[in-house]
């Protein structure tokens, strides 16, 4: 009897589950997709198994916020999945470390170097950056230009002028910039091979282990990489290049922690420096999927465009470029930048935690070492809370301040492990989209609309790349005289 109700206190789960692979067999590209199915089955609090383990999928505002609140600490830890092993420094690095002391001071940098008061310091490079990308815009002549790889190459160099002081995607890019291309490409295209292995442990001793040896060699190459940007700064690799010594003036994310390194050494040893660089790097690739999705929605809406344009001629004017300060005055560009995160939330489950003690969610007992995913996509699709879910919509925004609403909104994560990049991500996002829809007039390749179909991720981004087609604005083709 007692094993009976132990058994039937756990949350709902469907019914039939295989040996060894549990209920993967319900799972299909893109995960948030068929979890939500799930949910729809089985309520907001399901247990299910993925191989050897435990996963609650949880996809209400409510047990959500009693997760990430009065079950916090114990869902603060992260899960020990592969990539956080091969390519998170062995379980230290940010986003793949447990919750301890060594998390929380890696976090509590992170938080600092990434806090409001820090953001000057960084905001000449993101403008710059910005016109160099109108710059690339203006000379397209009208013709179809691939936004993806736009947003993308913009997003990694400012994440590397951030952190180095150098650019590595344009016109005369030398080796190191191709090193570092090879490093991001084989990074994207190995992240989604571990998946299943990582649940399945026969599959990592069978067909695994090749993919084990890959993420290896490429932690050793990227490794090694950022080992060389780290000595470059601190000038023992040998001559200072001019760029790494234009980066010294800006004072990069990298001298900024080695500078701390002289009072606190084992705060900010070589592994903690480089495992930021790689967090920030990801953020900086959440912010070109969501950049892309933005203008996307935007294309499929030109009224929606239109209005935001207006706005901005308004508040800045046909004299001068959309600047960071002007931002918060936009405030209809940021209710379309919050729809488009509501409807398509790039990390659509957050990033996985784990119980490090039994406990109650909905009611439910939720064992220890229980994998937690919180589908976001699910809770920001809800016609539950969200009237008319689909239907792309900034005006619901109106009044709300801000980028999270309870827990029925919240695209940066809640609580201890809330994203520390928010106040980054929102200026670059909404100075890149001002300025493009400031300076040109944008159009669909053709009368068809925009596949908004998503791809597998994370990050969640679009299947298909954005195509799109600008031509210069008549009221403001001064502004880009220069270009
Ligand atoms: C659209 C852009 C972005 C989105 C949607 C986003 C979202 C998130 C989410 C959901 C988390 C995990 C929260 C949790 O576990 O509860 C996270 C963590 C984090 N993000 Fe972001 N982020 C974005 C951009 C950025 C940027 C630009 C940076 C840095 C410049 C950044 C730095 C970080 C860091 C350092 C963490 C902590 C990782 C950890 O503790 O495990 N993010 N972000």
């Amino acid at each position: 009897m007692r094993l009976f109700h132990r058994i039937r206190s756990l949350p709902p789960s469907p019914f039939l589950v295989f040996p060894v692979i549990g209920h993967l067999y319900l799972l299909r590209n893109p995960l948030h997709r068929s979890l939500s199915w799930i949910s729809r089955q089985y309520g907001p609090v399901a247990l299910l198994r993925f191989g050897s383990s435990r996963i609650l999928v949880v996809s209400s505002p409510d047990a959500a916020e009693e997760c990430l609140t009065k079950n916090g600490l114990v869902f603060a830890n992260r899960p020990c999945l592969l990539a956080g092993k091969h390519l998170g420094y062995n379980y230290t690095s940010l986003a793949r470390s447990p919750y301890g002391n060594h998390w929380q001071n890696i976090y509590s940098i992170a938080s600092q170097i990434l806090s409001a008061h820090n953001l000057p310091t960084i905001s000449s490079i993101r403008a710059n950056e910005v016109k160099s990308l109108l710059h690339r815009l203006a000379k397209s002549g009208g013709q179809s230009v691939n936004m993806k790889s736009a947003f993308f190459e913009l997003m990694l160099n400012a994440g590397m002028q951030m952190i180095a002081g150098k650019r590595y995607y344009g016109e005369n890019v030398g080796e190191e910039a191709i090193k570092f291309m090879e490093i991001v490409t084989e990074l994207f295209s190995i992240s989604g091979t571990t998946k299943m292995g990582e649940f399945l442990p026969f599959l990592r001793w069978m067909g695994l282990k090749g993919v084990e040896e890959k993420l290896m060699a490429l932690q050793k190459k990227r490794d090694e990489f950022m080992q060389s940007l780290i000595d470059e700064s601190q000038g023992s690799g040998g001559e200072e290049s001019p760029e790494a010594a234009e980066g010294r003036k800006k004072k990069t994310l990298i001298q900024v922690l080695l500078s701390r390194r002289e009072t606190e050494p084992e705060c900010y040893e070589d592994e903690t420096i480089k495992s930021l660089m790689q967090v920030i790097l990801m953020g900086f690739d959440m912010l070109a999927a969501t950049m892309e999705w933005t203008l996307s929605a935007m294309l499929n809406h030109p009224k929606i465009l239109k209005k935001a344009q207006a706005e901005i001629d308004e508040v800045v004017g046909h004299d001068r470029l959309v600047s960071e300060s002007d931002l918060p005055k936009l405030s209809y560009l940021h209710s379309v930048i919050k729809e488009t995160m509501r409807m398509y939330p790039v990390g659509p489950l957050l990033v996985p935690h784990e119980s490090v003690e039994e406990c109650r969610v909905g009611g439910y007992r939720v064992p220890r070492g229980t994998i937690l995913l919180i589908n976001l996509f699910y809770i920001h699709n809800d016609p539950e809370y969200w009237p008319d879910p689909t239907n792309f919509n900034p005006e619901r925004f109106e009044g709300m301040e801000g980028l999270k609403d309870g827990y029925k909104m919240m695209p940066f994560g809640s609580g201890r492990t809330r994203c520390p990049g928010e106040n980054v991500a929102i200026s670059m996002i909404g100075l890149t989209l001002g300025s493009l829809i400031q300076c040109f007039e944008w159009n669909r390749i053709s009368d068809e609309l925009i596949d908004m179909t998503e791809g597998s991720g994370p990050p969640m981004r679009k299947a298909q790349p954005l195509l799109a087609k600008c031509s210069h604005r008549s009221a403001t083709s001064d502004l880009l005289s220069w270009a």
